[in-house]
């Protein structure tokens, strides 16, 4: 089961009127996207996926609350050339970013070093590019920049040698595998500070789904689709993301220095947005659901 994370903050900030226009981008299992429906009766929500089993569990959640809905199976990257041919402006954009608990827990997407499975971690089942293609494929320098970039993985390294030595041997299969090979390749001491494969984990994640790139080029496209008054809500889940939501953020809502000595600044050139807030999970939420842990919710509105 998934249980959604700052459901009640984002709800609260996306400030939904009854005919509100909502983009839900990341719908997963639906969870943010039933209340969102349940609170606009005369508006519309449009929800993209890029999972089809996720799509079709939040489709039987969302039928029972409404019809006013559209899902997309598609990238949010895609979200300008969407929603452009559908011709619509947009009062509020929620980006729930990265996997689903259903989608961790599943054994065979290969997205957990703690079960085993063939190393996959796709979110969309259609993407060429799996976690096998990486760990098998990749040059040393390559895995060792994901490593250190996508991970923050300071024995990138060595970890990317002992992939390479072993893949020499015989190729890489699945999950547990991997985990090995990484838990092998760092020092003793290192293995105590939660699980070593974590970092690279979520490195090959980043790098199969392209994720980093993909939010980059989507909010600053949810930027411009958005009508004066509304908002973007995102809840990210590791300091990455939150790097690129709060600097494009700050890009479109501060006054650039040049005019910041000027006495008055046209209309013209101020910010055409604000930030709104910045959100942690409260205490209690992280105790009952320890994936909240790492969640931070940013707000942005169009003045
Ligand atoms: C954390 S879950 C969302 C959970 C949802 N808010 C809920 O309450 O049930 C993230 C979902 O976004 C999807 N996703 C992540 N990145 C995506 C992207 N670039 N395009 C489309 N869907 C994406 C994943 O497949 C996953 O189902």
């Amino acid at each position: 089961m998934h249980i959604s994370v700052l459901l009640e903050e984002s709800i609260k900030y996306l400030n939904l009127k009854k005919n509100s226009i909502i983009v839900d981008a990341t719908l997963g299992y639906g969870g943010h996207s039933q209340r969102i429906l349940e609170k606009i009766p005369e508006g519309f929500l449009y929800a993209f996926d890029q999972d089809k089993e996720a799509i079709k569990e939040a489709n039987k959640k969302l039928e029972k609350t409404g019809s006013n809905y559209e899902i997309i199976y598609s990238n949010f990257k895609n979200l300008k050339e969407e929603l452009g041919k559908r011709n619509v402006l947009v009062d509020g954009f929620l980006f729930d970013l990265g996997v689903s608990s259903p989608q961790l827990d599943n054994a065979e997407r290969g997205f957990s070093f703690h079960k085993d499975a063939n190393l996959d971690m796709r979110m969309d089942r259609n993407n060429p590019l799996t976690a096998y293609e990486v760990v098998n494929n990749y040059s040393l320098e390559e895995l060792t920049n994901i490593f250190y970039k996508y991970g923050e993985e300071k024995y990138a390294k060595s970890i990317a040698k002992g992939i390479v030595l072993e893949r020499a041997n015989k190729k890489i299969e699945t999950t547990l595998e991997l985990a090995e090979i990484i838990k092998n390749n760092v020092p003793e001491k290192y293995r105590k500070k939660g699980h070593p494969a974590r970092k690279v984990f979520q490195a090959i994640r980043i790098e199969v789904n392209d994720e980093l790139n993909v939010l980059e080029i989507a909010l600053k496209d949810a930027l411009k689709l958005l009508k004066p008054g509304g908002r973007i809500c995102v809840i990210t889940f590791h300091s990455l993301e939150d790097k690129i939501c709060k600097r494009i953020f700050r890009e479109v809502s501060e006054i650039p220095k040049e005019l910041e000595k000027l006495p008055v600044i046209p209309d013209a050139l101020k910010p055409k947005f604000k930030v709104i807030t910045n959100v942690k999970p409260s205490d209690d939420e992280i105790e009952n659901n320890i994936r909240a842990r790492s969640s931070r919710l940013r707000v942005i509105e169009r003045v």
